[in-house]
């Protein structure tokens, strides 16, 4: 079905073509533009095109550079909207769990329940296990006489540790998270680069990059389903991994459990999901406080003046220059650059029709970079967002809005602001180049060429 559609918008059949947008060699050119830099075609799109621009990607696409119809998509008619088909080729990996389910009787059981076991009661005992490890990681920095470290690598290595504990708890040895570790990045990885393959091999095709799929992923499957049948036999405790939450969770208003197959999905949705995302943005935001100097020290004196530890989303108001800092930092680097869905039904878009099955694109990368709704955007502002309800805010989509918003959105905040209060509490950070990496969108968004901090111990 993916060759049909590609071949008939190469040749503007799309039924779009009241739209601009790209056709023939041009519709091409873009399309290995977005391979070679998804980021840059993105640019280079709304320039050429405007703000509502009909694109022959593989699939039937709109890209939507408008704050009203993007709240139209994700809030207004989220009904009629579902998640993209770019979205289903993460299924291989997350099978029916959050990210991917569209069947929204099922998708919203298990929302409900994911929800409730990352709330900010669980998220207050995960607090200790975040600091715990951080301060564990900056020991070893310690211990290494080394003074300029990759922060990309630091910050992968720490939120995996988080990862496991947290969410597969302290069974898992030390050979089975590698082993998880390697199948994340690999499957993952695969995965996203399918989405954007004009005529990806299919993964039922012995070739051995797809041998090589089917070994991380049984590998995957194999230690999350041993971990969930482990966890039947005990009852949960104060200290409990979201894993073994999931096991013993009910919905509160059926009281149903989740399946065998339902627990696996989301296990493997919410690690799929959320150490890379968090990894990146941690990065980002120590990327640059440690250019901002100011900014660094303001933030250092905050912490150091209050009173109440980081352990909950309170924190917004008890350090909200660390907020501020965090929030600016996932606006210009934001984890997931762009987003899609597809229409149930067919739509309009002002006097747009947009036909059923059509696959629209939000691109929060140029959302979050325009002048039209943020002055001086390209710069390291962290006070504009001070005493703003980002709620609000129809062109802030760090963790997307509506229905769909992010599930771990309050966990992966105290997260970022355990992590990088306790760095900066004990280093003083400055950027090794003069300029922060460029950024590339790779599953998430990822310093190109990592992200080079050098480090000096701070008198205790
Ligand atoms: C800074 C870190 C994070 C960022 C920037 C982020 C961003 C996002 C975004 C933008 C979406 C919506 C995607 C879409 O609309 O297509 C999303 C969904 C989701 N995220 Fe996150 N995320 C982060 C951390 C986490 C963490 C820590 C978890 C889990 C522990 C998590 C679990 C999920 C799940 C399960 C969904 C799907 C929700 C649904 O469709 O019901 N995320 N995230």
């Amino acid at each position: 079905m993916k060759y049909i559609n590609s071949l008939r918008n190469f040749i503007s059949l799309s039924g779009l073509n009241h739209i601009p947008g790209p056709s023939g060699f041009n519709f091409i050119k873009l399309m290995l533009h977005f391979k070679r830099d998804s980021l840059g075609a993105l640019e280079s799109t709304e320039e050429n095109y405007g703000e509502v621009v009909r694109y022959g990607w593989p699939i039937n696409t709109v890209i939507i550079y408008r704050t009203d119809l993007i709240k139209q998509v994700l809030g207004d008619k989220n009904k009629i909207y579902v998640k993209g088909e770019q979205t289903d080729e993460m299924k291989v990996v997350m099978g029916e769990g959050l990210v991917t389910n569209n069947d929204r009787k099922s998708w919203l059981r298990s929302r409900i329940i994911v929800s409730k076991e990352l709330g900010s009661k669980p998220i207050i005992g995960f607090s200790k296990t975040i600091k715990d490890l951080t301060d564990s990681t900056i020991q070893s920095w310690r211990d290494n006489s080394k003074v300029q470290l990759d922060f990309s690598i630091e910050m992968r290595n720490l939120t995996f540790a988080i990862a496991g504990k947290t969410l597969l708890g302290s069974d898992l040895s030390k050979e089975d998270a590698k082993i998880v570790d390697d199948a994340v990045l690999y499957t993952s990885k695969m995965a996203h680069d399918h989405m954007f393959e004009l005529f990806p091999t299919p993964y039922w095709v012995p070739t051995k990059k797809n041998r090589l799929f089917h070994f991380h992923n049984g590998n995957l499957s194999r230690i999350v389903e041993r971990l969930i049948e482990n966890e039947k036999q005990s009852p949960p405790h104060e200290t409990s991994s979201i894993l073994q939450r999931l096991v013993h969770a009910k919905n509160p208003e059926t009281g149903e459990s989740l399946s065998d197959k339902e627990l696996k999905d989301e296990v493997i949705t919410l690690l799929i999901a959320g150490y890379e995302t968090t990894s990146n943005t941690l990065s980002w935001v120590l990327g640059l406080l440690s250019k901002h100097k100011k900014i660094q020290n303001e933030i250092r004196r905050e912490i150091e003046d209050s009173q109440t530890p980081i352990e909950s989303i309170k924190f917004k108001t008890t350090h909200p220059k660390l907020y501020c800092a965090i929030l600016e930092g996932m606006r210009l680097y934001t984890a997931i650059p762009m987003s899609s869905r597809r229409n149930l039904v067919e739509d309009n878009f002002d006097f747009y029709k947009i036909p059923k099955n059509t696959s629209v694109v939000i691109p929060v990368w140029n959302i979050h970079r325009s002048e039209r709704f943020w002055p001086n955007a390209l710069s390291f502002k962290p006070e504009r967002f001070t005493g703003v309800d980002v709620n609000r805010l129809d062109y802030f989509l760090p963790f997307s809005k509506g229905e769909r918003r992010c599930v771990g959105e309050n966990f992966s905040l105290v997260e970022v602001a355990i992590i990088v209060s306790e760095i900066i509490k004990s280093y003083d950070l400055e950027l090794a180049t003069k300029e922060l990496p460029k950024a590339v969108s790779h599953v998430s968004l990822k310093p190109l060429d990592g992200m080079p901090i050098k480090l000096t111990e701070l008198p205790c």
